[in-house]
């Protein structure tokens, strides 16, 4: 019945950052997804360089950037109100935009509570955006959900009304957050995030059954970044990570983050824990200042294309999408 579904999920590889946001976008938009899902809270920011603009988005999926892409935020999400109406406002539409029913509701309680703990805020080094908290309480299942805030009722869908007709006559891009060992069950516990962020939770937080599934991109960065507390395999001295050009900050705390080579280990383990389709590698030009800005595979410098090739021979997945820069067409997309 219409258009051949596709459905496909875009996973952090590393510890989020990887530039997940741009890869959503590009995807989203160039690939003409009609459906964009948004899992996660917001503590993860994914940034994107749109036509010359920086948006930066904590709620919505980076793809609703396109007015006739719809979105819907994850019965498995958590939101801020204040947080999702700035990006409504920043888009500027309300058409096409569902909160599930079953979204999360995080409140200035949970920021206070977070806060105040210093577990999470000494020794994890929490973003404390009250995403912890608020999980805490939908286990304990006190936590408000957002059918229950009338502020939020022209928004409120049942999210598989939504996913049933797209998945006829459409095509659906589930957007993660943070990476692979961020998470919760598969991380380096107890410097983590408060949920499950691989291929299998975002899924389940979208409320899509795996074997739906199309295609899973796997998102790592040409090097390994962390921020917050947690070992670091391969970790640079900041003036090592400065002398290469890869010193970045975050994109919801500003903090500077930690910096390593890009790793294998944790390549190989992601891909076990995900079972992607493809790769995407983003940030190349930061190792190859002579790719920057590329769209074409032949015109990468030869070095960046061994890099690439490299990674592909190492871990038996292909590299179909290779970042190039902040702007959401800097990519090289190869035809597999
Ligand atoms: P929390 O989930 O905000 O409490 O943070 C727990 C750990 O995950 C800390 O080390 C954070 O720095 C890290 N973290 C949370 N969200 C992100 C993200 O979006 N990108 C990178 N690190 C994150
Ligand atoms: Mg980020």
């Amino acid at each position: 019945m219409g258009v051949k579904r596709l459905i496909t999920v875009i996973v952090g590889g590393f510890f989020g950052d990887e530039g997940k946001g741009k890869v959503a976008a590009y995807i989203g938009i160039k690939e003409n997804y009609t459906l964009a899902i948004r899992t996660g809270a917001i503590n993860a920011g994914h940034t994107v360089f749109y036509n010359g603009r920086e948006y930066k988005f904590r709620a919505l999926p980076c793809a609703s950037l396109k007015k006739d892409v719809e979105v819907l935020i994850a019965p498995g999400a958590l939101i801020r109100l204040d947080v999702f109406f700035k990006e409504i406002e920043m888009i500027g539409r309300h058409s096409g935009i569902y909160v599930d029913k079953n979204t999360g509701i995080i409140t200035e309680e949970h920021v206070r509570r977070e806060e105040a703990d210093e577990n999470l805020t000494k020794r994890i080094g929490s973003t404390k955006q009250g995403v912890g908290a608020a999980m805490a309480d939908r286990v304990l299942r006190r936590l408000k959900l957002a059918s229950e805030y009338e502020e939020l009722k022209e928004f409120i869908v049942d999210g598989l009304e939504i996913i049933e007709k797209h998945m006829s006559s459409g095509k659906i891009l589930i957007e993660g957050t943070q990476g692979t060992f961020l998470s919760l069950y598969h991380g380096t516990y107890p410097y983590v995030t408060s949920r499950d962020v691989t291929a299998s939770g975002i899924l389940s937080e979208a409320g899509i059954g795996p074997k739906y599934v199309d295609e899973i991109v796997l998102v790592f960065k040409a090097f390994v970044t962390r921020v917050g507390a947690g070992p670091l395999e391969g970790e640079l001295p900041p003036k090592e990570a400065k002398r290469m050009g890869i010193v970045e900050y975050g994109t919801v705390t500003g903090r500077p983050r930690r910096v390593a080579p890009f790793n294998f280990n944790y390549a190989r383990r992601a891909i076990k824990l995900n079972s992607p389709t493809v790769l995407a590698i983003t940030k190349i030009d930061a190792l190859y200042k002579e790719a920057y800005g590329v769209k074409r595979w032949e015109d990468l410098p030869k070095e960046a294309r061994e890099f690439i090739e490299n990674i592909e021979d190492e871990l038996k997945v292909p590299v179909k999408y290779i970042g190039t820069g902040p702007e959401m067409d800097h990519m090289v997309v190869r035809e597999l």
